[in-house]
């Protein structure tokens, strides 16, 4: 037997991926948009970040007022476990979190916010919420059904006939075989598992929940048979939403007695107790089947895709209309990003559930939030659901600061937000109209931006072609970025010929020069065919 190497063990496999790549490298320090590597000489080389913690650093890396501010909670002994008491500090959050949205939404809430850690987890608590609501509405629903069977076996011992459809459904019998028929039929509908939506390109975590609902198959499909598998519908196609949600709707069936001998048909399930003869007849009750739909306004590691204003517009009419409720992920694209707070409120967007993460802890702390709008938020959530470090004091009032420096000045952050992503975007496109046959697409907002190289599957290159098809022509071409320009860009996983650049809202001109530089190189060695350059260090 061979011997098990003990060289490596966190994450060995994935070292050993890096190296193949050249992405190797070890970071020593931060500070704005610069990560300092370790020189081979043990001294610190510069590498402008526009990684920046997949958009975890709107603020950049170690904000002084931030990290100062780390340090004095730190120096204050503030208590970081403090569990079941009271968090004035979260609510300090919430609140602002409320005001912010009601600016940029014009919904004035309150939504409920429950916090957590990371992206995933708050997705997943997001959802979760969701379907406690879908649930208890569906056993209310079930319970109403019960209530207007047992009005009807009264209506019919005071005389009520049943209707011809309900005769229909008895199969010839009685009451009895009408009560048991209407049970049979909803026991089966109601044991259905609940729906839930997302779009394909959408990225929402990898935990063993919010992974189903992550598009890309290559790190979903194994883990299929532990949730709830989701339905994935074509981002930017309001008519496939539609018809999906027409395919899953369900009824229940219930029990109306009319003295009119009138069916009514309807939904509404109030019938007049008090009746007596009249007849008893079967009605269909919407069953609430849909948990959610859960989206972002710009699909981020799906290879930065900014959904559009009229796409949305139908997404929000046809949810509103089948009841389902819009979770907006804004893990990426919220805390300003975008040039606004969310990059949803820039487009008409208003969710049930908002999901932020990333640069709430404001680049230093694991915080995330999830906030679901009054009027769906179901109090005993709060009892059903935990996490020993979410809402902890710390990671609260880093959100709190981060919130505050977005906000200082009337939103000055966002207005740099936007002008910076613009200039980036402006450049970029230069670069684009300069090298159409490498590049095939620069798109974004603010400071989320892509940069789609074309595929060299077809290359005169050996090395392109190879690395191309084993899908790590972006990865390679990042290794050169690293080597060759001292820049830090990584391709998005689920689209990985689109570099994603997501620097912070400090980036200097010097900096946006020195990455439209770097691109232009890179740009012109695959203009080259040039493999070998690509890959040497
Ligand atoms: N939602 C979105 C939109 C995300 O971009 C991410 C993570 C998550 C949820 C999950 O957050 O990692 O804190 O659990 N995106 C990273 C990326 C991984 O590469 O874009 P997490």
């Amino acid at each position: 037997m061979d011997p098990v190497d003990t060289t490596g063990l966190a994450e060995p496999f994935l070292r050993t991926q890096l190296e193949s790549l050249g992405l190797a490298v070890e970071y020593v320090r931060a500070e704005g948009d610069t990560l300092y590597r370790r020189g081979d000489d043990g001294g610190e080389l510069p590498v402008l970040d526009l990684v920046g913690g997949f958009g975890a650093t709107i603020l950049g890396h170690h904000h002084p007022e931030v990290t100062a501010l780390a340090k004095e909670l730190l120096a204050a002994q503030v208590p970081v476990h403090a569990q079941f008491s009271l968090h004035p500090y979260a609510e300090a959050v919430a609140r602002r979190l409320n005001d912010i949205l009601h600016r940029e939404t014009g919904d004035p809430g309150p939504y409920r916010a429950v916090f957590a850690n990371s992206g995933a987890e708050a997705v997943e608590a997001a959802v979760k919420h969701a379907e406690l609501d879908r649930g208890s509405k569906a056993a209310a629903l079930r319970a109403r059904i019960d209530e207007s069977v047992a009005r009807a076996r009264r209506a019919v011992r005071d005389g009520a006939r049943l209707s011809e459809t309900a005769r229909r459904l008895a199969e010839g019998g009685d009451f009895e075989a009408l009560a048991a028929a209407v049970g049979d039929a909803n026991r089966a509908r109601a044991e259905e598992p609940p729906v839930l939506l997302a779009l394909t390109g959408g990225f929402h975590g990898k935990l063993v929940g919010s992974v189903q609902l992550t598009h890309n198959p290559v790190v979903r499909e194994p883990f299929r048979a532990l949730a709830t598998p989701c339905r994935f519908v074509p981002a930017g196609d309001p008519e496939a939403l539609a018809a999906v949600i027409a395919e899953e709707r369900r009824t229940l069936l219930g029990l109306s007695v009319s003295d009119l001998g009138v069916s009514s048909g309807t939904d509404s399930g109030g019938t007049d107790p008090s009746v007596s003869g009249g007849v008893v007849d079967v009605v269909e009750h919407r069953l609430p089947r849909l948990c959610a739909l859960v989206l972002e306004p710009v699909q981020g590691e799906g290879g930065v895709r900014p959904l559009t204003a009229g796409y949305l517009r139908e997404v929000q009419r046809i949810c509103a209309e089948a009841d389902c409720p819009i979770v907006v992920d804004e893990v990426q694209s919220g805390m300003g990003r975008t040039g606004t707070f969310l990059a949803g409120s820039a487009v008409g967007l208003r969710g049930d559930y908002y999901v932020l993460a990333k640069s709430l802890g404001g680049g230093l702390a694991k915080a995330a939030v999830m906030l679901v709008h009054h009027s769906r938020h179901r109090p005993e959530f709060e009892l059903l659901h935990s996490s020993t470090y979410a809402k902890d004091a710390f990671s609260t009032l880093i959100a709190a600061r981060t919130l505050d420096l977005l906000e200082a000045d009337g939103g000055a952050l966002y207005r740099r937000a936007a002008e910076r992503g613009e200039r980036i975007l402006t450049r970029l496109a230069g670069v684009r109209d300069d090298f159409k046959d490498v590049v095939v697409d620069v798109r974004g907002r603010g400071l989320m931006i892509g940069l789609e190289l074309r595929d060299q599957a077809d290359s005169s290159s050996p090395v392109l072609r190879e690395l191309s098809r084993a899908d790590v022509l972006g990865y390679a071409a990042a290794g050169y970025l690293l080597h060759a320009h001292a820049l830090r860009v990584f391709p998005t996983a689920s689209a990985t010929t689109t570099l994603r650049i997501e620097p912070s809202v400090r980036i200097t001109d010097a900096q946006i020069d020195q990455a439209e530089t770097g691109l232009r190189a890179l740009c012109e060695l695959l203009r080259a065919q040039d493999g070998e350059r690509l890959l040497s260090r």
